[in-house]
């Protein structure tokens, strides 16, 4: 083991001690939604509608944004734009279309929100289930960031079902945010003389102290463990956690997160991965192992379907796609 590979290891280990202690102070709400900026002691709600620079926000009230149905304006300090506009009619859409290769829709969940359909350009791409326990607004309901150069038109369908529920379900948008596409070329370009894109560095000759580091976006999971694996993207794991940050109908524990637009890509990591640890072999892979068994107590994490993290071992392959396009967790559990 080097030093830095031992660095980093005693790193990990502090990591999860804290975290560890975290969880046990904790105990209350369940895990996340908690504590958002470092300097506040008081518990807010975690909102995960953010516009990274270069993104543009359309509002729920956009007249580029078209309803078809009964659609209620909602007035509230707490939706984007403070309006939000909602449907319980089996059947009512909104189409939008837009220029750009992601898309976020943002809209509350609660209990009574149910399933849509998601067509991209035509074709169904996926059912979301907006039902949570709680209300939650500004909520990430469907995203998509590896769509084709271009215009595309997206449509939201009600389905005003869900399982198990007799009443019609509710579907609502709030917001839009459509991120431009980045250009393919800038991918093999040799990283800048600050390779560290995340921090606002000063210029050569001012004292250190004057660094500052600003916060350009999400990364929709928490950043247990971060590695820089192309000129364009981040590979960040965490655990088995409730991150707004979604893949597969449950939380994701790893997303790559796009160093230019500030996008993220949920991994479709399946074992929990708290505590694991990881680094580079020789041709480029890069390997995660261990991790924690399946918690069933406090984080209710059994609900996920997740799989013990205790003996795997995960492989991520180099990524040359400057869209992250291909670029996954392989686990075979
Ligand atoms: C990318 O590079 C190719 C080949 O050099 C060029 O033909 C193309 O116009 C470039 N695309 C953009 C968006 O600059
Ligand atoms: C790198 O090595 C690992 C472990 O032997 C292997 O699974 C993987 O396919 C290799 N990757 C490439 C790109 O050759």
């Amino acid at each position: 083991m080097s030093a830095s590979d031992m660095a980093l290891h005693t790193f990990s280990l502090l990591l999860c001690a804290l975290a560890t202690l975290c969880l046990n102070v904790s105990a209350a709400d369940l895990a996340w939604n908690g504590h958002t900026t470092p300097e506040s002691t008081t518990p807010s709600t975690f909102l995960p509608y953010y516009v990274p620079p270069g993104a543009k926000s359309y509002d729920s009230a956009s007249p580029l944004v078209m309803y078809s149905g009964e659609w209620n304006e909602v007035h509230s300090k707490a939706y984007v734009g403070h309006s939000l506009r909602q449907t319980r009619q089996v059947g009512a859409y909104i189409t939008f279309p837009f220029n750009g290769c992601g898309i976020e829709w943002f809209g509350n969940c609660d209990s009574s929100h149910g399933i849509s359909y998601v067509y991209m350009d035509g074709e169904l791409v996926r059912k979301v289930d907006a039902r949570c326990d709680r209300v939650k607004q500004q909520q990430r309901i469907y995203w998509a960031f590896d769509l084709p150069h271009g215009k595309h038109t997206m449509k939201i369908v009600n389905t005003g079902a869900r399982p198990g529920s007799t009443q019609p379900c509710a579907t609502s948008l709030d917001a839009f945010v459509v991120t431009k596409c980045s250009d393919p070329n800038q991918s093999y370009s040799a990283p800048s003389s600050h390779p560290l894109p995340l921090l606002t560095l000063l210029a050569e000759g001012e004292p250190a102290e004057k660094w500052t580091l600003e916060q350009k976006g999400s990364t929709g999971v928490h950043a247990m463990q971060l590695a820089i694996i192309s000129p364009t993207h981040a590979l960040i794991v965490d655990k088995v956690e409730h991150n707004p940050l979604t893949t597969d109908g449950r939380p994701a524990w790893g997303a790559l997160y796009d160093l230019r637009s500030h996008a993220v890509k949920p991994l479709s990591m399946k074992s929990n991965s708290f505590c694991a640890g990881g680094s580079f072999i020789r041709n480029g892979t890069m390997v995660v192992v261990g991790g924690n068994p399946i918690v069933e107590d406090k984080t209710a994490a059994a609900d996920f379907g997740d799989v013990d993290g205790l003996q795997t071992i995960r492989f991520f392959q180099p990524c040359p796609s400057s869209s992250a396009s291909g670029c996954d967790m392989y686990e075979n559990p």
